[in-house]
């Protein structure tokens, strides 16, 4: 095994002294994919047998639990068309839909805050997209009124309401109008900066562009500034990227998002202007990962778990110091303790017991909303084993480690015998060293941190033979 293929990238930052181990045979064996576990069961577990009284029915325990919410908004619409984009969107100029949906938006969120309870904190609220950007901030305004009229939005500087931004869709007004209304975090659209690669997306971005927004954001007091990349997209290579991230490291954002490029233009119709011979070889993927993730940990970014680095003092990073990370659709979150209402077309509920998501076709939520109809079709019921194993799953996912006696507190279970298969499974991966067992924890290995999507699939009940092919590959 030469130098490179097995290289110990970082010492640990963590309580349990993990650091990163890049063991390339083992990432080619056990591979990256699998599901990204923002839900448990996942959204391909989702049936249209969830119906709307077991929506009504979740809401009602939810709204009887009490507790503070979340709340995702679903704006689709983009100006233009990234050839690359596996979001639910719908590409448009016309910039006089924004009104409308919006004002669909209000009469969902009326009838959900009444189902949930008005009176609940809105710890965080997240835009999503889509562009959110793409509203005119007359909008925006009407938009978050609205909200704040029929929701209780947390006012305070523990709040933690985030927006996600196409630095392209921002004029001089967009940022201090998010501010106005009440946004503490964004996240930045960039992909890569090197014009060739943003030629073949369709994504013209220059630097200048992303620095401008990112520095304007800085000065109003936005924190946790992420940007989002991604690696495998056509015509880059280890150098070009290697430049890019220079650029941005040189911008310093708090978080970064390190995507994988799945090409599945099947799938995803805008990705059939992708050229398959254009990508970089899985040879080259996998190089770029590795430069990236060696980079990022020298410049001083903790590698938070999946596709997330984070500056050591960054919230998502002291959360995780302090084992209060947790996952949701949002990814890693510092709020656990608050059910899902989402909004929009495509968006997906939370709560203690189930998910539940609009229709991904634009005309039926405007159809169903204008009919008065909620717009849910799919979505799961947990059973208890759901609710274990999901537990399960985000310890490992957020903090690479399980506790026996923690388990055993939280689910009045015995962990060996609710797992006893899993366990026997686990054998191979201890074996491989992915994984380490004394009897009081299991914990992910260095070299297991990278394929934790591996590990945490042997715990999820609807995959256990690894069944990860409806999933993107990373390699
Ligand atoms: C909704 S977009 C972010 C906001 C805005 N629409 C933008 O593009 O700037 C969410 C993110 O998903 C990521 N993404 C979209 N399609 C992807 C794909 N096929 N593979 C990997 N990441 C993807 C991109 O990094 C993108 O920034
Ligand atoms: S990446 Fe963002 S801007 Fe581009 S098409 Fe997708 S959602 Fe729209």
């Amino acid at each position: 095994m030469n130098s490179l293929a097995k290289s110990r990238l970082v010492q640990g930052h963590d309580e349990a002294g993990n650091g990163l181990v890049w063991d390339e045979a083992l990432i080619r064996r056990y591979d990256l994919s699998g599901p990204r576990y923002t839900s448990y069961p996942t959204a391909v577990e989702f049936t249209p047998d969830f119906t709307t009284a077991d929506l009504l029915a979740a809401a009602e325990r939810s709204r009887v639990q009490g507790g503070p919410l979340s709340l995702y908004t679903h704006l689709p619409f983009c100006a233009r068309l990234c050839y690359y984009c596996a979001c639910n969107k719908e590409v448009t100029r016309k910039r006089d839909k924004a009104m409308p949906y919006v004002e669909r938006l209000l009469k969902e969120a009326t009838a959900q805050a009444r189902l949930f309870g008005a009176e609940r904190q809105v710890r965080q609220l997240h835009w999503g997209g889509g562009t959110p950007t793409f509203l005119p901030t007359a909008a925006m305004r009407e938009l978050m009124a609205g909200y704040r009229d029929l929701f209780n939005l947390q006012s305070d500087d523990a709040r933690d309401f985030s927006v996600e931004i196409d630095p392209r869709e921002v004029d001089d007004q967009t940022l201090a109008t998010l501010w106005d209304l009440g946004f503490n975090r964004i996240s930045l659209g960039v992909q890569d900066l090197n014009l060739k690669v943003q030629k073949a997306v369709n994504r013209i971005q220059p630097l200048n562009m992303t620095r401008a927004v990112l520095d304007e954001a800085r000065y109003l007091g936005f924190r946790s500034i992420n940007l989002d990349l991604i690696y495998g997209l056509p015509f880059q290579t280890p150098e070009s990227f290697a430049e890019t991230l220079e650029q941005v490291i040189e911008m310093s954002p708090d978080r970064l998002s390190v995507f994988s490029y799945a090409h599945l233009p099947e799938r995803f119709f805008p990705q059939t202007r992708i050229r398959a011979e254009d990508l970089p070889s899985p040879a080259d993927k996998l190089t770029i990962l590795h430069n990236t993730i060696n980079r990022l940990l020298a410049a001083g970014y903790e590698y938070i778990g999946m596709d997330h680095f984070a500056k050591p003092d960054d919230s998502l990073a002291v959360a995780q110091r302090h084992g209060e990370l947790h996952r949701n659709f949002q990814g890693y979150t510092t709020h656990s303790d608050c059910d899902l209402v989402s909004l929009g077309v495509s968006a997906i509920g939370q709560t203690d017991d189930a998910y539940f998501q609009n229709t991904s076709v634009l005309a039926d939520w405007e159809q169903a909303i204008d009919d008065g109809r909620l717009a849910v079709v799919r979505g799961v019921q947990l059973t208890d084993d759901d609710r274990i194993r999901r537990w399960v799953i985000g310890q490992l996912i957020c903090h690479f480690r399980l506790d026996r006696q923690q388990f055993e507190q939280t689910w009045g279970r015995a962990f060996d015998a609710y797992f006893a298969d899993e366990l026997r499974q686990l054998a191979g991966m201890e074996n491989d060293g992915l994984v380490a067992d004394d009897g009081h924890a299991l914990q992910v290995q260095p070299q297991g941190r990278l394929l934790i999507r591996a590990i945490c699939q042997l715990f999820d009940h609807y995959r256990k033979d690894g069944a990860g092919q409806r999933f993107s590959r990373i390699i």
